[in-house]
């Protein structure tokens, strides 16, 4: 059966002791009803600022099914990388997961298809799972480029990889004109979407492959459409931003499967 997965960007937000505080308060939510007693029993992921990783992987690490990642990590292990952090730096804070290709990533910091792929090689050679973004601008969806684009994304920021270090990845389909804009898309732009992924990772991987891999939505998800939005067959949760710096409302979105 396909890993459900409710997953938090808290994008560049929270001071040490806030974040603390919000990953603190929704462990506890979750101990309250563990996730194995709620519906279909999701993963929870909090992809924090680097600042936050150690911290938060101490505070969820007794809770099974919650895990910690990184936003994003350089393409080299170390060296005269000014600012950046790596992939094994990111695993030696007892994180598990990294975000690979948001939009914000490709747009604001010039993150092109070469650079994500050297990124997400990286990432899997330290044993770091990936959540790899890809979706479409408004302008590409309205000249009726979706398909094409997403397909691009994926063929040459992640389709070299092979079997063994694929099953390590999920893809996160996000239109960029759905983020943090209030404009989510509907049901059936997601499944669509989504049905077509699971297509091309099957064309590439098989078709074993394609039924068990986990494909998450994120743009404007919270708690009042994630219900409607997980039902559909091809959606296996969500990547939740702006929803996911309140404690009440993200929890409220691990329970809608
Ligand atoms: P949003 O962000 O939920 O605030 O739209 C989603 C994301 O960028 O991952």
């Amino acid at each position: 059966m396909r890993k459900k997965v409710v997953a938090g960007n808290w994008k560049m937000n929270m001071t040490l002791d806030e974040g603390k505080g919000l990953a603190d308060e929704i462990c506890q939510l979750i101990k309250q009803k563990p996730l194995k007693i709620i519906n279909n029993s999701p993963e929870v992921i909090f992809f924090t600022p680097f600042i936050h990783l150690a911290e938060v992987a101490d505070i969820a690490k007794d809770l099974e099914g919650v895990f910690v990642g990184a936003q994003n990590c350089y393409s080299e292990p170390s060296g005269a990388y000014t600012g950046e952090v790596s992939a094994p730096m990111i695993k030696s804070t007892g994180s598990a997961y990294v975000l690979i290709g948001h939009s914000e990533r490709r747009s604001l910091f010039n993150e092109g298809d070469k650079m994500l792929a050297a990124k997400a090689s990286l990432a899997i050679e330290s044993k770091l799972n990936i959540v790899f973004c890809c979706g479409e601008s408004l302008e590409e969806r309205e000249k009726n480029n979706h398909f094409d684009v997403v397909r691009n994304q994926l063929q040459n920021g992640l389709f070299w990889m092979d079997e063994k270090s694929i099953a390590n990845v999920m893809i996160a389909y996000e239109p960029v004109w759905a983020i943090g804009t209030g404009l989510t898309a509907t049901p059936e732009q997601a499944q669509e979407m989504h049905a077509f992924i699971r297509e091309l990772v099957g064309e590439k991987y098989g078709q074993q492959m394609a039924e068990n891999f986990t494909i998450l939505y994120g743009g404007s998800c919270n708690s009042k459409n994630a219900k409607q939005i997980f039902e559909q067959q091809d959606v296996d949760g969500g990547l939740i931003g702006g929803a996911s710096l309140k404690p009440g409302e993200f929890f409220k979105i691990i329970q809608s499967f």
